[in-house]
């Protein structure tokens, strides 16, 4: 026998739960990028460790294909949606797998169990009377004869007067406000001024699940901070949900309703249901005992705090108006920062799955992902340095080191086969016994955790490798039955530590299983090998290299360049492009103030400059400018200009300039200054 039973402790759960996962589904309109990865590498975590604790476990995700978005960017590219739906689909489910993200099935919601299941809801709540019709007014786009998102919608805020901000919220102000009330609004998509049109939306009748939703809220089914902030909307009070958009709409038609498309927030969550119905049709399992509404199985989401609404309000109350079971765990996780900051495109920061995979291997984002997930919302950074040192310190450096140091002994000392020995059976059972710390923190979602306790153990593995010095003994005379027990007790280890890592690193445990010629599941860890014939190790893992992130970085920003609509190259934008993005506050410490040009001459010995005095109203200033190759100094006298006021005045051979007037274009002759418009006055601020 091989394996040396250890203890009697419980190898595992002993009732196997049934229990479905899912991930929130990605738009078909855009890549994958590390945003999204964070959370389907945090989902497929817990997936494979429940699958290998032996629960019954599936998890589904798929494309969330229909609404505005989808549809104008396939008229965009000249194809159906259903043809960009199909390719974005399959570029998604490749991305997800190369992470090693498995899902049972990803599918899309543009389906047909996804539209069947969808009109049986709508049927049941309309039937239990959660479903009324009301005339709205909505803004409408007379050229493209289609009604307009908010986000469709832009023009200058109702508040502070701001241009080009949203047609829901105003960037530089916070304020927020109807679509309706923007001034000068405009269509995004072709650029006209939209109408007030009337049109008869669908709504669903919210407020009469409060009760059941504040209890479910308390159930245990949400994170503590989460059930909090969903008081404060309690407390703002439940609305009545619009679930309907008019034609033209890619999406389902409501029943009865011709015209009518149910929103894609509506039948995408219900895509759960239906990717898992196809998953079930196909492999014989049992659907409606999943979703029944007294269901024993388990249903968890995995979601981003964005979408916390709709899955805590919506969809809990959608599936118990319509009989079905609410999820028992809404699990809600923060945002991907990088290096601190906001992804940025221009800052290469912004970076695709596939750019990821081109340069580095998925298992380090797992691994350093892992290491900084816990059950909160709080956003995760992704720190380049923290990343490559942590992996190669944890990983490279720790785990995979132990089995490096071990290997080469019993491969050529003893003919590849483990002692019959256990050298100490305390040591080996420490490990053992942190079976239950570390699966009760997976399950718990506080993987952070797990791998802090994983890596105490990696530290005492290689701390006794260290005091008992295995290359030094194999050279003592009657140390041999010693250095083998020393490098079976290191190969122990190394297993244990694989398997409780397994989750994480699916393609690391499966070198290691080739190497240790064993399959590892959690009982594993309660058992040693011993007398048992291991394989030749091969290397298991690189380490990071910087010069691959840099690379990656860059072609972050190079992918970016490519996915932009193609800039003319005669533009200017083409010679000199956008400058990096700089916030609201850093544009608001520029002042730029109107000044009259009251006076313009040579400079002696200067042959770009000329000297102007600048008129702001209430003082002058002296501008030495370099426009003497467009402009004769009379030409200038008596015009208007912008010019940045509380520039710090430098002293130049010719004397102090005080300032500096705004002109455009590449120089020589080809350079124009800022003129206003009539009626501006010197002195006035330019915002
Ligand atoms: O926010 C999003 O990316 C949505 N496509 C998520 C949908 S999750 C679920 F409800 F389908
Ligand atoms: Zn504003």
């Amino acid at each position: 026998m091989s394996e040396n039973t250890l203890s009697t402790a419980a190898t595992g759960e002993t009732n196997q739960r049934r229990i479905l996962v899912t991930s929130a589904l990605p738009y078909a309109n855009g890549s994958i990028h590390l945003g999204h990865l964070l959370e389907h590498i945090q989902t497929d975590i817990w997936t494979r460790f429940q699958r290998l604790r032996g629960n019954e476990c599936y998890s589904v995700c798929a494309d969330d294909a229909h609404g505005t978005p989808v549809m104008l960017k396939a008229q965009e590219l000249g194809i159906t949606p259903e043809e960009m739906v199909a390719r974005t689909r399959a570029e998604h489910h490749q991305d997800l797998l190369d992470f090693h993200v498995e899902y049972d099935n990803y599918y899309v919601t543009h389906s047909p169990e996804n539209k069947a299941i969808c009109e049986e809801i709508y049927h049941r709540l309309d039937d239990a009377g959660y479903i009324s019709k009301r005339v709205i007014n909505q803004l409408y786009d007379p050229q493209k004869e289609m009604f307009l998102p908010d986000r469709f919608v832009k023009g200058t805020c109702p508040s502070c007067g701001a241009e080009d901000q949203n047609g829901d919220s105003c960037d530089v102000c916070g304020a927020t406000y109807s679509p309706t009330e923007v001034k000068e609004p405009r269509s995004v998509v072709s650029g006209a001024t939209p109408v007030l049109k009337e049109s008869e939306h669908f709504f669903f009748d919210l407020p009469q699940f409060e009760g059941m939703l504040k209890d479910w809220i308390r159930s245990g089914a949400l994170q503590e901070e989460m059930a909090n902030k969903l008081q404060e909307w309690f407390e703002e009070g439940l609305q009545q949900w619009d679930i309907s958009r008019d034609a033209p709409y890619f999406g389902f038609e409501i029943p009865g309703a011709p015209n009518k498309f149910f929103y894609v927030w509506v039948d995408a969550p219900v895509g759960y249901m239906a990717s898992f119905k196809n998953y079930c049709d196909q492999h014989n399992v049992d659907f409606d005992s999943f979703w029944k509404a007294d269901s024993d199985a388990e249903l968890y989401h995995f979601i981003g705090k964005d979408i916390t609404y709709f899955h805590c309000l919506f969809w809990p109350a959608m599936l118990e108006g319509a009989g079905y079971r609410k999820p028992t765990g809404v699990n809600i996780h923060g945002f991907v920062t990088v290096n601190g900051a906001k992804m940025s495109k221009s800052r290469g920061t912004f970076i695709k799955g596939r750019t990821y995979l081109d340069h580095l291997n998925p298992e380090y984002l797992r691994y350093y992902f892992a290491s900084k997930l816990g059950d909160g919302v709080t956003d995760i950074d992704l720190n380049f340095t923290d990343f490559a040192q942590k992996v190669n310190s944890d990983l490279v450096g720790k785990v995979v080191n132990i089995a490096s140091r071990c290997a080469g002994f019993i491969t050529k000392r003893f003919d590849g086969k483990l002692s019959d020995n256990i050298l100490e059976p305390a040591l080996l059972k420490e490990f053992q016994d942190a079976s239950d710390s570390i699966a009760n923190l997976y399950e718990r979602r506080r993987y952070h955790q797990a791998i802090r306790e994983i890596m105490t153990l990696a530290d005492k593995a290689n701390q006794f490798i260290d005091a008992n010095a295995p290359w030094v003994t194999i050279k003592e005379e009657g140390k041999e039955a010693f250095t083998h027990d020393v490098c079976s007790m290191g190969i122990n280890m190394f297993r244990m530590l694989v398997v409780y890592l397994k989750p994480v690193l699916p393609i690391l445990a499966d070198k290691a299983e080739a190497f240790l010629n064993d399959s590892l599941t959690w009982s594993s860890t309660q058992s040693a090998l011993t007398g048992h014939a291991i394989n030749k190790f091969k290397p298991m893992m690189q380490r990071v290299e910087m010069e691959k992130i840099d690379a990656m970085v860059d072609a972050s920003k190079e992918s970016l360049a490519a996915a932009e609509p193609a800039i003319n190259p005669d533009s200017p934008l083409a010679k000199d492009p956008i400058s990096e993005e700089i916030t609201f506050d850093d544009f608001a410490k520029v002042d730029l103030r109107i000044a009259r040009i009251a006076k313009a001459e040579h400079v002696d010995g200067a042959d770009k400059l000329l000297r102007l005095e600048l008129d702001l109203g209430g003082e002058t200033r002296q501008v030495f400018a370099g426009i003497k190759s467009a402009y004769a100094p009379e030409a200038l006298e008596g015009k208007h200009t912008v010019m940045v006021a509380n520039l710090a005045p430098r002293k130049m051979r010719f004397g102090l300039s005080e300032g500096m007037v705004l002109a455009a274009g590449p120089g020589g002759e080809d350079l124009y200054i800022m003129e206003p418009h009539e009626g501006a006055k010197p002195g006035m601020r330019v915002k």
